[in-house]
């Protein structure tokens, strides 16, 4: 039977400040935070749910993790520790290009999404540790990881990226948020704080009777793996590791911090008494000014941050539904169950809630010069093929090539680039680089699709091709509140994305105070995570 709606409260995950305090000053700490294995009640009526999650302790670990709040140049340093037990918890597929440890235990390692640190320290999917750090992988350096958190403030999460493990480890519990403060930044744009300053952490999942994840064990026939699906997508909608929560709620504004911490399921939410959403930031960074949208498309991995104006509506019951279909964009609608995301239970403000009577106010510069003078041709350009989809092979490789074969995107360090991405596919997929924020410029149809895709698997060289000839549909123009420097950015499927990517700090146009350009460099990779491990990723290194 299906479990019922809105009969679990919405928590929020424990805070963990990434700074200290000594004498009145704000100084550098070191966190030690370990992956555990608990049992996680994801709704009421469901049994226990055996999780990998992440914790200061194994009885304080929480699906997600507990969000970590840094300081804006206030560098933090995290040892990540694998406490988990010698099997999985979910299917192995050894066909996917994966981590296989010689002596039993769990593949991991961190990577902080949407930040600027240096290679070592951003989880290589080849710098892979099991408990103890009994077996590493070859890329494995260190066990402290360093986060200069010099970037403009923001929004990032921190989720596992072990080599073809991940959509099975973040499946498990292995994600959390991570925000980098800077209050001088956000003090003159008055949002919601404490207590109204909420993360949403939605994640699409499906249990078995006995509460246990389900994750296909079978494969898509008729491929050769074992395991391994084109797209994993939930029954059911988890909000912070409750299924389809609600929350009493005042009269008053929210900020409502959204990450859509899915596998492969886009979220397009919109709350159903029609109050819009007003766009402060998105992903790692805010918006020059907000702006206000009746919906918001949310691919895997994306993140917006929003105030939502008190529910004015007279309605005392708000749902958060979703219209996305899936595969996004033109797979099946969604049904009854994960159409709905959660409830809004507004309640009459008491003496203690009075209502609020502030407004959301713009703020400058995290834009940057960047944009503003891309395309003026000095810029580096870069043809980057998302793949023909399954069936052509039986993986999904960028242009054509395996995440082991020799690096083909070595930008300078200190510049900014114009990728332009060309999706031959039929889905959506969400581009994250490391390292780089960067967002979408422009975005074009390509005419005659069939003829170039063609063309594309035989030659593989967008050029002689005819790119230019074909690229030449209707122009998609860029939302307003997707136009800041982003972490993920949605490539529509027959379609030129040109993006541009700045391996630079974004805020001042300085080169990065740190070494970017070592060893074992860093990846982009579609945040499809069923995609990114088979194997939609390729490495990424910086030059001098
Ligand atoms: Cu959010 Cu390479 O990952
Ligand atoms: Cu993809």
């Amino acid at each position: 039977g299906s479990l019922q709606m809105y009969v679990d409260p919405l928590p929020q995950m424990p805070k963990i400040r990434g700074y200290g305090f000594q004498q009145g000053r704000v100084v550098p700490v070191n966190l030690t935070i370990g992956m555990f294995q608990k049992k996680w009640k994801f709704h009421r009526d469901l049994p226990e749910t055996p999780v990998f999650v992440y914790g200061q302790c194994a009885d304080s670990a929480t699906f997600p993790g507990p969000t970590i709040v840094a300081r804006h140049d206030v560098p933090l340093a995290v040892t990540w520790e694998n406490h988990l037990p010698d099997r999985h918890i979910l299917p192995w597929d050894p066909t996917v290009p994966t981590a296989i440890p010689n002596h039993g235990g769990v593949p991991t390692v961190v990577h902080l999404h949407g930040s600027a640190h240096p290679p070592q320290s951003d989880g290589s999917a080849f710098a892979w540790f099991t408990a103890g750090f009994r077996e590493t992988g070859p890329a494995w350096t260190q066990a402290t990881y360093s986060y200069p958190n010099v970037q403009p403030p923001g929004n990032l999460w921190y989720h596992d990226h072990a080599l073809g493990l991940t959509r099975a480890n973040l499946l498990a519990g292995l994600l959390g948020t991570y925000v980098i403060e800077k209050p001088e930044v956000y003090a003159p744009m008055d949002l919601p704080c404490n207590g109204d300053d909420l993360h949403l952490v939605i994640a699409d999942r499906s249990f078995n009777a006995d509460g246990s994840l389900y994750m296909n064990s079978t494969g898509a026939a008729p491929l050769v793996h074992p395991q391994w699906q084109p797209e994993y997508f939930g029954e059911v909608v988890t909000v912070n590791g409750k299924a389809w929560p609600f929350l009493a709620v005042h009269r008053r504004r929210y900020r409502l911090r959204i990450l859509n911490a899915s596998n492969a399921r886009y979220f397009n939410v919109s709350l159903s008494d029609g109050t819009p959403f007003h766009v402060v930031g998105s992903d790692a960074s805010y918006l020059t000014a907000p702006v206000t949208v009746p919906s918001l498309l949310i691919s895997p991995a994306e993140i917006f941050d929003v105030v939502v104006d008190s529910f004015a509506s007279p309605t005392a019951e708000v749902e958060m539904l979703n219209s996305a279909p899936h595969p996004f964009p033109t797979g099946a609608a969604p049904g009854p169950l994960n159409g709905k995301v959660m409830k809004f239970v507004v309640t009459p403000n008491g003496p203690r809630d009075p209502p609020d009577s502030s407004t959301v106010r713009p703020r400058g510069a995290v834009r940057g010069r960047g944009v503003a003078g891309a395309g003026v041709g000095d810029e580096t350009h870069r043809d980057v093929r998302v793949p023909d989809a399954v069936g052509v092979s039986t993986h999904l490789y960028i242009n054509g090539l395996r995440l082991e074969d020799p690096v083909t995107e070595t930008p300078r360090s200190g510049t900014t680039e114009l990728w332009h991405v060309i999706n031959l596919t039929g889905d959506n997929h969400p581009l994250h680089i490391h390292l780089g924020m960067f967002q979408a410029v422009k975005m074009q149809q390509l005419l005659d699709l069939q003829a170039f895709a063609g063309c594309m698997a035989q030659v593989n060289d967008a050029v002689r091709c005819g790119v230019d000839r074909h690229a030449v549909g209707p122009v998609v123009t860029v939302p307003e509140h997707e136009k800041t420097w982003k972490n993920v950015v949605k490539m529509p499927p027959g379609f030129v994305a040109t993006v541009v990517v700045a391996f630079k700090l974004v805020d001042t146009d300085q080169p990065y105070p740190f070494d970017a350009t070592a060893e074992p460099g860093y990846v982009y990779h579609c945040h499809i995570l069923d995609h990114e491990d088979n194997a939609m990723i390729r490495p990424l290194k910086l030059l001098p």
